[in-house]
């Protein structure tokens, strides 16, 4: 069965179906990563270009090393070393990337809806890398993929989202795809950092971190970002760490089991502490590994390409 869509830009609006179908083909990738040659023919003359204006460690290097395992031609685009820094524009730079002849097109950018804007400037297939404070459906398609493999399903799995709900397009993108999938959504953080009509999502709120524990089997805690204490919505990193940050003794306190999420970089000692972030029941580094997976699924399913994964 093929996706439903022919880019993908976000979760919104994306049903159970397709996300059961990126994340049931990210299993077959994932064994596959596990072989001595982790490499499959199955893009074999497909040309991916990883178009990244803006900095990311984990998303970029993870879908470079899907295009590598999956055999296709890729080519990276830094703002830094292109003619973006001789004032070439978004359309200019994405059109002449086209005329030579590519297929797939990865972006992160830091303005919410340049995905999109590219779809309507090129006829290659546009997978948003996280586009400002709006979406990052692969950091949570593969959140959701590390959650059915500890847990086997994500129908009634309690998950609270904890730190800056409001400018978190990982948080935007985990809230759509959970509830599409029957999962339970609670937000945490300060008020300041809980968008005001919060109601929309349809999630429960708390601003007690204790509470979120106690009713969480799991906790994906965001990166606090740094620059929204200088605009006055949280007074220091101190505070926010005594207010908010995970700790091993709230855990203890909560006296059950819980698992500990992050998308990473992670700023240790402030949202989350170290010992927490390495303790055996943190699933951050298997998020890292299964990232790949899901990018394989997403390229291979968005390719059209209906040859066997194997
Ligand atoms: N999770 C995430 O998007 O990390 P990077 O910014 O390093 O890609």
């Amino acid at each position: 069965m093929p996706l439903q869509q022919k880019h993908l830009l976000g979760l919104e609006g994306v049903s159970a179906e397709d996300i059961s179908l990126i994340l049931d083909t990210a299993t077959t990738f994932r064994e596959i990563l596990d072989r001595p040659i982790p490499k499959v023919p199955t893009l074999r003359g497909l040309t991916v270009v990883n178009l990244f204006y803006e900095a990311s460690t984990r998303t970029r290097i993870s879908f470079e090393l899907a295009e590598k395992r999956l055999s296709a031609d890729s080519v990276n685009f830094t703002t830094s070393t292109s003619s973006v820094k001789k004032g070439e524009t978004l359309k200019d730079t994405i059109r002449n990337i086209e005329a030579m002849k590519i297929d797939m097109v990865v972006v992160r950018h830091q303005a919410a809806g340049v995905p999109r804007f590219l779809t309507q400037c090129v006829d290659a297939a546009i997978i948003n890398a996280g586009d400002g404070m709006h979406e990052h459906p692969t950091q949570a398609l593969l959140d959701m993929f590390t959650l059915r493999e500890k847990f086997a399903k994500l129908q009634g799995l309690r998950v609270a989202i904890i730190g800056d709900i409001s400018h978190s397009r990982v948080a935007g993108s985990n809230i759509r795809g959970l509830k599409a999938m029957g999962a339970e959504v609670m937000l945490c953080g300060p008020k300041t950092l809980i968008p005001r009509d919060v109601e929309k999502f349809g999630v429960q709120v708390t601003y007690d971190v204790e509470d979120a524990i106690a009713w969480a089997d799991v906790l994906n805690v965001l990166r606090i970002q740094l620059e929204r204490q200088e605009a006055g919505l949280f007074p220091t990193l101190r505070e926010y760490h005594a207010e908010f940050g995970i700790t091993q003794q709230r855990l203890e306190r909560a006296k059950k089991d819980i698992t500990i999420m992050h998308p990473g970089p992670i700023n240790r000692g402030v949202e989350l502490d170290a010992d927490v972030a390495d303790a055996e029941y943190s699933v951050i580094l298997n998020q890292v590994t299964n990232g790949v997976a899901v990018r394989m699924a997403v390229l291979y399913l968005l390719s059209g390409n209906e040859e066997s994964v194997s």
